[in-house]
Parts: C-alpha cells; sequence; structure tokens
C-alpha cells in the first residue's frame, strides 16, 4: 500500500473528495496516512478528524520563509513515511527541497486548464476572477506532477468545463470543482498508487 500524505490549506473539498473515493473502495493500492495544513484553523482538519485520519500542523506562519517550511514539511514527511505527496489546496508554493525529495511523486490539482491562469499568483479564487475577466467560454481543472516550475509538470489529466454568462467566481468555482477536480484528482491518486503513471519528460503515459 502506498502511503498518501494531503497537503491542505483551507476547506478541504478535494480532501473529502479522496476521502469519500477512498471509502468507496476507489484508491486502489494507497491509503491516506495523513493530513497535512499550513493553517491551524483549516476546515480541513475537521474532515480529517472525522474519518479518522490523523491531521498535523506545519504553519506557515511558524516560518521565516516557504523555503524554510518545506524543509519542516518534507522531514515530516519523511517521519511519516510517505510515498506519495498530494497538494489539494495547498496555498504555499513548495520548493526544490520538496521535488528533490519526492521526485515524480507530488500530485498538484489546478482550478484552470494549464497553462492558462497558472503560476505564481493564480491560486483559489484569484483564478477563476482571472478567467472571468479574460472572457473565456471554457476553464477546468488539471491534475498535474509537481517540477520546481511553479504549476509547470507534467499533466496527469484535465477536464474542460462551460463557463456561463453571468458566473462569478464562486459559481464558477464551485462548477468546476463538481465537474472536474472531485473526479480528476482521485482518479490521478488511485493510478500513481497502481503503478500506472509513467513520467517521459513532459508527458505522463497512464499504463
Ligand atoms: C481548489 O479549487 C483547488 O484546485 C485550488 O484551491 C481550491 C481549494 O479548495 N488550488 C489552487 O488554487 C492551488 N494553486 P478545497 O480546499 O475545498 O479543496
Amino acid at each position: 500500500m502506498k502511503r498518501i500524505a494531503v497537503l491542505v490549506s483551507g476547506g478541504g473539498t478535494n480532501l473529502q473528495a479522496l476521502i469519500d473515493a477512498q471509502n468507496r473502495g476507489e484508491i486502489v493500492g494507497g491509503e491516506i496516512a495523513a493530513v497535512i495544513s499550513s493553517t491551524p484553523d483549516a476546515y480541513a482538519l475537521e474532515r480529517a478528524k472525522k474519518a479518522g485520519i490523523p491531521g498535523y500542523v506545519i504553519a506557515r506562519k511558524a516560518f521565516p520563509s516557504s523555503q524554510a517550511m518545506t524543509v519542516a514539511l518534507v522531514d515530516k514527511l519523511r517521519d511519516l513515511d510517505i510515498d506519495l505527496v498530494v497538494l489539494a489546496g495547498f496555498m504555499v508554493i513548495v520548493t526544490e527541497e520538496m521535488v528533490k525529495a519526492f521526485p515524480n511523486a507530488i500530485i498538484n490539482v489546478h482550478p484552470a486548464l494549464i497553462p492558462s491562469f497558472a503560476g505564481p499568483g493564480c491560486y483559489g479564487l484569484h483564478v477563476h476572477e482571472k478567467a472571468l475577466e479574460y472572457g473565456v467560454k471554457l476553464s477546468g481543472a488539471t491534475v498535474h506532477f509537481v517540477s520546481e516550475e511553479c504549476d509547470g509538470g507534467p499533466i496527469i489529466s484535465q477536464n474542460a468545463v462551460e463557463v456561463l454568462p453571468d458566473d462569478t467566481p464562486e459559481v464558477l468555482q464551485r462548477r468546476i470543482m463538481e465537474q472536474a477536480e472531485w473526479k480528476l484528482l482521485p482518479q490521478a491518486v488511485s493510478l500513481f498508487c497502481q503503478g500506472r503513471l509513467k513520467v517521459e519528460g513532459r508527458m505522463v503515459r497512464i499504463l
């Protein structure tokens, strides 16, 4: 069984999608062994507690830089003997120490069709604000491996979602979560745990 750590910062609906998939037996070959939050009051920690999953806080505010925080995170992940790190609404940009410690073993979900509306400053609701400002008719979600370039690693899966004329950022966010993120992330995690994701340069082959 691959040991999965889910890193969170807020509401944790993507964590919930992973927990629900696990309860349905859909995370084949893996188990969520830990939830780590960058904020002490994240509702995601409640979700972990309700599911009986150990929760930990490594607060961004306790460190002078995201690099110092990443080093502490890597130590914790090693202590917990983690095989796969899932960034599920994790609002800290992890630095190279993490990528080197877990090569092609960190998965992120991003709420847009990368390379659009991605990179530093594009997170959470801001992504949907930018998509609406630009006037795109389609947005969506991307699940990808994490590399040293923010939102730049090899893409595992994407789903397009329609943007409707009266959308607010909140409405669009919800539609993208329901139609794309909550499905794609558990599927990708399960494929990883079964050893079915093969990275070849920028391409991810699903075996
Ligand atoms: C999700 O939409 C996720 O894709 C996004 O934040 C939201 C977290 O929601 N992540 C990013 O923007 C990372 N760049 P959640 O806490 O309910 O899962």
